[in-house]
């Protein structure tokens, strides 16, 4: 008896130490399955994960957080790049000025007013939006040699140290560019880009600079559309926002200004296929800048790659009144990328996806669409959980059980908020 009791121990010890060599050695999610009649259940730390939408950065100096996207060997971001998308955003919207001159100036006082809606004053993409616009605009003021991005409140003499008055020449006659007033549209509860607040905030505007206010400009569609419904579409004001969601395409056709698509199409497609990539364990270019097997790649000029911070970068395109009507369905997948995955070779995988805000019009309304499409073709399960904006802790609490999961998608409430999924995940 004893002898038995032994013998097994020792079995097991070397089963032990055997596992211990395996899990230490480099060994690849594929030579794992290879390996067993059962594969080695794999680790939460190990999963899949991508990040998207909210890249992990410090919310104060916007330095990317290396640790969170980092997390694996089979961690990335897919986002877009945000100075290229702030830029064009701000060259619309100057072209726009430029070729309305003669009716810009509602009050032809010579000085050409604008307001502007900012997103989340923590947030890369938010931060470079209204940098764009300042830029293009001629009302940047720099310091410690970037651009600031605070809010004015308002600024209706000219007065404001966060932006200056901006000097414009057309046809020979030059007028003054002023930012009358921008704030951060955060709502009581602390939900930010919040489209409410934006239709709430033109109101008091309106009434304070009536007149005076030729242009609205907006870190996104959804508080551009709440503004223009509420106040810029009656009164003829040409209003600016980014995201090219499918209700903004459709109010261009109704004096909208124009906005900017985020690729969303690339970006959803992106978000998924790194998953499915290093679920099959194959190289994570697949089916993006290489060709799959079932015919999927994207082209360099809609997205890019970097690698040192494992970052997707869709490419942004203007939308306007000359090319709006090739937008108009913002959930539609793009047709390089809309071949199904054959289901024996990729074989289905559960993914667990949060949306942080189930209320905001791009991800609601445009981005999660698009996932939905994409999952069935690439042959993914996924569950989508919607967040209240406000908590990360409202999100994370459904997140108890990552191990009935493959792989993880996460969109975090504040950009520096990671740790509080990763901890999950590390447990
Ligand atoms: C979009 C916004 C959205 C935000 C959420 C941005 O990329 O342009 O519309 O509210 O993401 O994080
Ligand atoms: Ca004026």
């Amino acid at each position: 008896m004893k002898k038995k009791v032994l013998a097994l121990t020792l079995t097991a010890a070397m089963m032990l130490s055997m596992a211990a060599c395996s899990s230490g050695g480099n060994t690849s999610d594929a030579s794992q399955d290879n390996g067993g009649t059962e594969a080695a259940e794999v680790a939460n730390k190990d999963k899949p994960l991508v990040w998207f939408n909210r890249q992990p950065s410090n919310s104060s100096t916007g330095e990317l957080d290396m640790t969170a996207l980092n997390f694996n060997d089979n961690t990335y971001y897919v986002g877009f790049d945000a100075n290229q998308g702030a830029e064009l955003q701000g060259t619309m919207i100057l072209d726009y000025v430029k070729a309305n001159i003669d009716t810009i100036d509602r009050n032809g006082d010579g000085i050409i007013g604008y307001v502007l809606a900012i997103g989340d004053i923590g947030h890369n993409d938010s931060i470079a939006r209204t940098r764009g616009v300042r830029a293009a605009l001629g009302t940047a003021v720099e310091k410690d040699g970037a651009i600031v991005s605070d809010p004015v409140g308002s600024n209706a003499d000219g007065s404001a140290t966060a932006v200056k008055d901006g000097s414009l020449e057309v046809n020979g006659k030059t007028y003054i560019v002023r930012e009358l007033a921008s704030q951060e549209m955060k709502n009581s509860a602390g939900a930010t880009w919040d489209a409410a607040t934006a239709g709430n905030a033109i109101g008091t505007w309106a009434s304070s600079f009536g007149d005076q206010i030729d242009i609205v400009a907006s870190n996104n569609d959804g508080m551009g559309m709440s503004m223009f419904n509420a106040w810029s579409k009656a009164n003829k004001v040409p209003t600016f926002g980014y995201d090219a969601n499918a209700d903004a395409v459709a109010a261009i056709a109704e004096g909208y200004g124009g906005t900017i698509s985020q690729h969303a199409d690339v970006q959803a497609y992106l978000t998924l296929r790194v998953l499915r990539n290093a679920l099959d364990g194959v190289d994570i270019d697949t089916g993006i800048g290489t060709e799959d097997d079932a015919g999927n790649v994207l082209s360099d000029d809609v997205y890019y790659y970097d690698e040192a911070a494992r970052s997707y970068y869709a490419l942004n395109v203007a939308v306007t009144a000359d090319n709006y009507t090739e937008f108009t369905d913002s959930t539609k997948v793009y047709e390089p990328v809309s071949n199904q995955l054959d289901a024996s070779a990729h074989p289905e995988k559960s993914v667990w996806l949060n949306i942080y805000n189930a209320a905001d019009n791009f991800l609601s309304a445009t981005y999660q669409p698009l996932l939905q499409n994409y999952d069935d073709l690439l042959n993914l399960k996924v569950e989508y959980i919607g967040g209240d904006g406000q908590t990360e802790a409202n999100i994370t609490n459904r997140l108890s059980n990552p191990s009935a999961y493959d792989a993880f998608a996460i969109n975090m409430v504040k950009t520096d908020n990671a740790a509080s999924y990763t901890a999950l995940l590390s447990q």
